[in-house]
């Protein structure tokens, strides 16, 4: 029985109480005896066995592979501008801060001690994996109300990637159905596991708090739970583990995926990271990686133009017009639109008002030739602040938020223009939702402070860094008279 009295950790055991050490409380407010790895969160039931690195479990699950590799998952680790955020993290509060980030990132080689910090030389193929085959199916539980949010958070996990029995290695796999006869040919033992098909699963690591104040920071999972899907049963793996057919159905029809329509391609909105593989799969001369690095940005593209519709309204005042409103609807995300690193993360409307004569009367959101959006843009984003309650950019030193505004799933909001009626009528409206990973300054800082030994002209081919790409969401053109019939 264990409990927990200001930070003190007191543990019974056949009638004797021991009082832990101080040094067990950390400023962070865990028990690291509960936590070992904290900031980070997660517990690894330790034994003989250990982890197995995704090319071994290739050798019988080809299918699982050949999806995986490539995707965001499997660069998790490897991923520059994560690497480039690690070692300002590492400069700026240390190691011991930074294993909250490789909990996540790259899970089993914190909890086996291999990763100290950033930078990928000489790692073993198990570290480099990232979010690997062995970290998911060796998910035995989790500790997500035990945390000091009560909630999901930094890594809340148990792995377990086998046990001993009398001497002897086990391997056990959990995964999500009842096992086959000979489930795992001798290599893995199965074990059935419902956590596997429920967003519990995903939620340890798709949200993520302060390290030391909890504060929430990317709230995919508790956004989730908020909405309409939850209610449903539609879950992370529903849409992000289904091609982007199957996708729109569960988003429309709230219809469960069967067993065989899911597919291990995790794909989300990082269009920029799978350009970057697939350059870099090129330059390797891994064509096999190439086209599936290319397929996967076109998934995630296809997922950025069906999440989100645009309604659009003049609106008229005694007879004249006056402005014209934009309605934004989440339609298809399963969280806030835009989720997660929604401080980073831009999504923005771009609007252009043209009159008759062919003259721009209202124009708002057009980036300038640096890659800069003009004052007034209207994004749908966060804003972080630190302790001194200025802008804040970094996860370390974000303590609150001066602004949300992210869409809720089946959500909208809505975002007013003036219009002077006295254009030359009819106006013409051009209007775009436009999304990209991040501001040209942030992109160009991160990629500067990639470890020095990720080169990004061997790896990519990138002698500079070109301009972030953007994708038009939804685009939508129409014609309105400046008095109302
Ligand atoms: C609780 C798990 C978790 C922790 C802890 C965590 N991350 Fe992440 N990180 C994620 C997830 C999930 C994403 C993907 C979110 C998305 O794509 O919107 C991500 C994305 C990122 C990205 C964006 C990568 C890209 O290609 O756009 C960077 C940079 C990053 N993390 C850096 C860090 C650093 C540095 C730390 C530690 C200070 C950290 N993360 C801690 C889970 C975590
Ligand atoms: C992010 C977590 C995650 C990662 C990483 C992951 N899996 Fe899975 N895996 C799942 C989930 C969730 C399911 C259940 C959905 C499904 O059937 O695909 C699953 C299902 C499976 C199944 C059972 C499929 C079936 O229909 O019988 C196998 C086999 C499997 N995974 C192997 C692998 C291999 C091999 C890798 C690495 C190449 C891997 N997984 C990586 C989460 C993961
Ligand atoms: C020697 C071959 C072999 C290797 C290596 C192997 N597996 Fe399996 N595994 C199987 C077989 C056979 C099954 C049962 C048939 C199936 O579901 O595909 C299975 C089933 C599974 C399942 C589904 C369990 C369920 O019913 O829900 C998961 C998950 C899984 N393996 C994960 C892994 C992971 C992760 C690795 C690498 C650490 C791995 N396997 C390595 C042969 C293997
Ligand atoms: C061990 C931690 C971990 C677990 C468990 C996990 N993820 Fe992730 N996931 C990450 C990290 C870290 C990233 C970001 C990698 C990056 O940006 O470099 C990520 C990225 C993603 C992305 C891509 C986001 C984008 O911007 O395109 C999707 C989609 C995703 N995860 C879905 C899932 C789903 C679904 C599950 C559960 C089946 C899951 N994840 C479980 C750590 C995890
Ligand atoms: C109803 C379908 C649906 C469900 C359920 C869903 N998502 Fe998504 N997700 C989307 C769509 C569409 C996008 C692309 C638009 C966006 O970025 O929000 C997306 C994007 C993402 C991204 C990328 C964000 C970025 O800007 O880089 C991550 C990470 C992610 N989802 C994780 C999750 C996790 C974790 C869960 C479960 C808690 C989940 N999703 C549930 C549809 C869904």
């Amino acid at each position: 029985m264990k409990g927990k009295y200001s930070g003190i950790t007191i543990g019974m055991s056949a009638g004797l109480i021991a009082v832990a050490s101080l040094a067990m409380a950390t400023g962070n407010g865990v028990d690291m005896e509960q936590y070992p790895y904290a900031p980070s969160l997660i517990q690894w039931e330790k034994s003989a066995a250990e982890f197995t690195e995704p090319e071994t479990c290739a050798e019988c699950h080809p299918q699982q592979y050949e999806e995986w590799r490539g995707s965001m998952h499997s660069i998790a680790f490897q991923d520059p501008i994560y690497q480039g955020e690690l070692k300002l993290a590492i400069e700026a509060v240390g190691h011991d801060v930074a294993k909250q980030c490789e909990g996540c990132h790259t899970a089993a080689a914190v909890v086996n001690g291999e990763v100290k910090g950033a930078g990928l030389k000489d790692l073993s193929p198990l570290a480099m994996a990232g979010v690997s085959c062995d970290v998911c199916h060796s998910i035995k539980g989790h500790t997500h109300w035990q945390t000091p949010t009560h909630q999901p958070e930094n890594g809340s996990m148990i792995l377990s990637p086998g046990k001993e029995v009398d001497g002897e290695v086990i391997l056990t796999k959990f995964g999500p159905f009842p096992a086959s006869e000979d489930c795992g040919e001798g290599f893995h033992e199965c074990v059935e596991s419902p956590l596997h098909l429920k967003t519990e699963l995903c939620a340890s690591c798709h949200q993520v708090t302060h390290y030391e104040k909890h504060t929430p920071l990317e709230m995919t999972y508790t956004e989730w739970k908020n909405s309409t899907y939850a209610a449903k049963d539609i879950n992370c793996q529903d849409c992000h583990m289904v091609d982007l057919e199957t996708f729109k159905r569960s988003a429309d029809t709230f219809q469960k995926p069967v067993r065989g329509e899911y597919h291990h391609y995790f794909n989300g909105a990082n269009f920029l990271m799978y350009a970057l593989t697939e350059m870099a799969a090129k330059k390797a001369g891994d064509e096999e990686l190439a086209v599936s690095a290319r397929q996967k940005y076109e998934m995630a593209v296809g997922r950025l133009q069906a999440a989100a519709e645009l309604d659009i309204d003049p609106i008229y005042r005694d007879g004249r017009l006056a402005e014209v409103k934009i309605r934004v609807n989440n339609r298809r995300a399963g969280h806030n639109l835009p989720t997660s690193l929604t401080n980073i993360r831009q999504m923005w409307l771009e609007v252009t008002a043209t009159d008759a004569s062919g003259k721009v009367v209202m124009s708002s959101g057009h980036i300038d030739e640096k890659g800069k959006l003009p004052e007034g843009t209207r994004l749908f984003n966060s804003d972080g602040m630190g302790e001194n309650m200025h802008f804040a950019l970094d996860p370390w030193e974000i303590v609150s938020f001066s602004k949300h505004d992210t869409i809720p799933p089946k959500g909208y909001r809505e975002v007013h223009y003036g219009l002077s009626s006295n254009s030359s009528t009819p106006i013409t409206l051009n209007v775009k939702l436009r999304f990209r990973q991040a501001n040209q300054k942030v992109a160009e800082k991160l990629l500067s402070h990639v470890p020095d030994d990720m080169h990004l002209d061997v790896i990519y081919g990138i002698k500079e860094v070109p301009p972030v790409p953007i994708i038009d969401m939804v685009e939508k053109t129409l014609q309105f008279e400046t008095s109302e019939k």
